[in-house]
């Protein structure tokens, strides 16, 4: 290869058709999942604090919001309930008649289009706020498995396409597909949250989601931040469990674990893109310190270039506009 002067890099930058011409990595609004947080009652539409732009809906509401955003393009969502009424077993998750299963069957009505995913999870259920059941102060792995995927058959029965268990239980994912087939539900995907980090980057969302563990904190269960072997190793049991998407969470702070993961599985592979990344850019923009915009375009085009592709972020709305 030559080198300057033969070799000019800046000739290809020099006009905006030009570094489209060359440019390796772009957004498509098909790869963004947007999350989208459902609450008892009627005619709500609450922005949650910590979140902005980003709202708690009843059902009513959220089926509008649904309807919007296929409008718009977006071709998937990712649901979250939010509940007051909370308990040891975490009832709402797994009850047919739980906020989310509502949600389901109104949605699938209403935006029949729409993929519909939702997370598999405990902690917005459980009293204490830990993503499984607590037995003598610790939360109780293969005790939880039963409930998690009785949660994720409720919800495939009530209309969701695809389960993402994010609750780091070891075994979830094949206690989730036995189930699943169990019910005749073997085409129903399963996108793992293989990689999820005991991370700092989900405030914004526990106190939407009023999720914070009530002791303790979820490091038994979410990996060590320090780890990326250890990522690859979560990775393959949940392929081996029958996961057939694999995900890391959060993104931005771990480019480097979607990166070897990319490298390792010929499977896709999906990035949360977490509410406290989504905050930190929202909040020096309220501040006029950087553009929203351009920094969430840069920041969702390095997820995209680490190899993810699936996104899962705050801003697909937003960015449906953008593109
Ligand atoms: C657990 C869950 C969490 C998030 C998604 N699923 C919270 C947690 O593990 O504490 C965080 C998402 C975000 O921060 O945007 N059900």
């Amino acid at each position: 290869m030559s080198a300057f002067p033969v070799t000019r890099l800046r000739r290809l930058r020099r006009t905006p058709a030009l570094r489209s011409l060359v440019r390796e990595t772009r957004l498509d609004l098909d790869d963004f999942v947007m999350p989208l947080f459902v609450c008892p009652g009627e005619g709500v539409d609450r922005p949650l604090e910590g979140l902005a732009g980003i709202a708690q809906r009843s059902v009513d509401r959220l089926c509008d919001e649904a309807e919007l955003l296929a409008g718009l393009g977006v071709k998937a969502v990712l649901l979250f309930g939010i509940l007051e009424s909370k308990d040891e077993v975490a009832t709402g998750a797994w009850d047919d008649d739980g906020i989310v299963q509502r949600a389901l069957r109104a949605l699938r009505g209403r935006a029949p289009e729409l993929v519909l995913v939702t997370d598999i999870c405990l902690c917005e259920y459980t009293s204490h706020g830990h993503c499984g059941l607590v037995r003598d102060g610790e939360v109780a792995n293969d005790l939880t498995l039963e409930f998690l995927a009785r949660t994720a058959v409720s919800h495939v029965e009530a209309g969701a396409d695809v389960v993402a268990p994010s609750d780091m239980m070891d075994g979830r994912v094949a206690a989730i597909r036995a189930a699943l087939d169990a019910e005749g539900r073997e085409q129903v995907p399963i996108i793992a949250y293989s990689a999820k980090y005991a991370s700092a980057f989900y405030g914004p969302f526990r106190e939407a989601a009023g999720s914070t563990p009530a002791f303790g904190d979820r490091r038994s269960y979410q990996m060590d931040p320090p780890n990326v072997r250890e990522a690859l190793r979560e990775c393959e049991l949940d392929l081996a469990e029958g996961a057939d998407v694999i995900m890391v969470k959060p993104a931005l702070p771990y480019l480097d674990v979607i990166a070897a993961v990319r490298a390792r599985f010929d499977v896709p592979v999906a990035a949360y893109n977490v509410s406290g990344e989504y905050g930190m850019v929202k909040a020096a923009a309220a501040s006029g310190w950087l553009d929203e915009r351009q920094a969430a375009i840069e920041c969702l085009t390095a997820i995209k270039r680490a190899g993810a592709d699936i996104v899962i972020s705050y801003w697909t709305k937003e960015l449906a506009a953008w593109l």
